[in-house]
């Protein structure tokens, strides 16, 4: 049996209170939407359709892949209503399994067991024991514990209030009969509202089978309706992460204190201190040390590297065994070869830096391509920028910048040339040679120092 996933994203979100539509919020730097289509793709199914409402536009522009089915819901009028949308989209002999834009967590693991369960003539549903169940529909068993309705809980008997098992909202629905008991549904109820849920009592008269498994965790059933909930789903999510790292053999100096949003992916030995955020495709190869609160954005760090506290790394590829920080701004284009050192207040941005060079601190390095075994001494700046065009500053091997030199690009210097401290250089400086600029030093004999009147 094949699977189509409809995702119910229709909800306007008003606790938010945002402009932005709810499910585009983010949750570990991607929108909550967008956890829950990673999960559905994990299923292999042959489609995926999302309901969508308010601020339609700005969803399928966050989200932007092209190979969904998008469906407008213009008036909110139930789930039942929402997946009746989707219906002229759907594929009729496949099941259809129904998610929530606003519950990020769901794993994979969960709905693959509750697709296993749904046959074309049995209907799955995704349940959760709640110690307050309190503003969720309850599922309704018989004395032989046949689940035979949900019953919301503005329509539910005070009996049926003390049920603690209670709908996740998920459920996966035969194809055969999914169209026609979407049909039958009426608003006769209390919210008048078309209730997804009252395809359960149709199935159970129908004589279609019903079977109700039950989610690993309230977590992973959770919905988002306002910040405060998106903010402990994010702890708990980071929470999950970290103890995968620390599975697969990171030292963190505290779980609760990282946070990946995005893809970390580590070798062996790495350890990471605290308060580090990682984002985007981050690698950190055998041995890598992360200093306190360094941001870490697209890069890879080679192995023995150890990146010191504070420092920001964006689009960086770092060689082996290279030190960087404390305090490093590295931006996009910057390629440390092997034992490259960057050190404090350095910031470099499409810099390819050779073997075992060293820009140690107080440096502006940008456009630059430094050869193997390079000194840049403190306070050394490429000047890239005329205020119109940048250009590219080469340094050969071995050369030897002094302190507070300004290298005006395009310039080379030469392999194995020095250049005096001070000196601003705008012709290429030679090979082996000492080059400088530098005003003679004078002293005024004569010079007093003034007064006061
Ligand atoms: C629903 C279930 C309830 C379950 C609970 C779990 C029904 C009738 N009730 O209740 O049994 O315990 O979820 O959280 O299904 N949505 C639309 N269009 C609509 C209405 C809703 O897209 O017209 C979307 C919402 O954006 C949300 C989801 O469907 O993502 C659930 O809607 P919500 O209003 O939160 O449902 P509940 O009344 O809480
Ligand atoms: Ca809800």
């Amino acid at each position: 049996m094949t699977l189509n996933v409809v995702i119910l994203a229709a909800g306007q979100g008003t606790r938010m209170r945002s402009a932005k539509p709810k499910v585009i919020h983010e949750l570990a730097g991607k929108p909550m939407l967008g956890h829950v289509l990673e999960t559905a793709r994990a299923l292999d199914p042959t489609k995926i359709v999302v309901v969508y409402g308010h601020g339609g536009e700005q969803v399928v522009e966050a989200i932007g892949q092209p190979d969904l089915s998008w469906v407008e819901q213009a008036e909110q009028l139930g789930t039942g209503h929402a997946v009746q949308q989707a219906l002229p989209v759907l594929d009729g002999d496949s099941a259809c399994l129904v998610l929530y834009g606003d519950v990020p967590l769901i794993q994979a693991e969960t709905l693959n067991k509750l697709v296993a369960e749904t046959a074309e003539d049995k209907l799955a549903l995704l349940t959760v024991v709640l110690g307050n169940p309190a503003g969720y529909g309850r599922i309704v068993k018989d004395a032989a514990g046949v689940v035979t309705a949900i019953v919301e809980e503005k329509d539910a008997s005070a009996e049926q209030k003390q049920i603690c098992e209670v709908n996740t909202g998920v459920m996966a629905i035969p194809g055969q009969y999914l169209s026609r008991w979407l049909g039958q549904l009426d608003n006769n109820n209390a919210q008048g509202e078309y209730y997804l849920t009252d395809l359960v009592a149709m199935a159970h008269q129908q004589g279609v089978a019903i079977s109700a498994i039950q989610a690993l965790s309230a977590a992973e059933v959770a919905g988002v309706n306002n910040k405060q909930q998106l903010a402990e789903l994010e702890r708990e999510y980071q929470h999950q992460l970290a103890g995968r790292l620390m599975e697969a053999g990171a030292t963190l100096a505290d779980p609760a204190r990282i946070d990946v949003r995005g893809e970390l992916n580590i070798g062996r030995d790495v350890v990471i201190d605290v308060n580090c955020v990682f984002s985007g495709k981050v690698t950190l190869e055998d041995g890598v040390a992360i200093g306190p609160n360094c941001v870490i954005e697209d890069s890879v760090i080679g192995a023995g590297s150890v990146i010191k506290a504070n420092s920001v790394l964006e689009q960086a590829v770092i060689g082996a065994s290279c030190e960087v920080g404390p305090f490093a701004r590295l931006r996009p284009g910057t390629r440390l070869s092997a034992r490259a050192k960057v050190g404090n207040f350095v910031e470099t941005k499409k810099a390819i830096v050779g073997e075992g060079s060293k820009l140690n601190h107080l440096s502006y390095v940008g456009d630059a391509e430094i050869g193997v075994g390079v000194n840049i001494g403190a306070g050394t700046i490429t000047c890239n920028y005329d205020g119109v065009n940048k250009f590219t500053t080469r340094i050969e091997d071995g050369a030897f910048i002094g302190s507070n030199s300004s290298l005006v690009a395009p310039v080379t210097i030469g392999s194995g040339a020095t250049v005096g401290a001070g000196s601003t250089i705008g012709r290429d400086a030679p090979a082996n040679k000492l080059t400088l600029t530098r005003a003679k030093q004078k002293t005024v004999d004569s010079w007093k120092r003034p007064e006061k009147k």
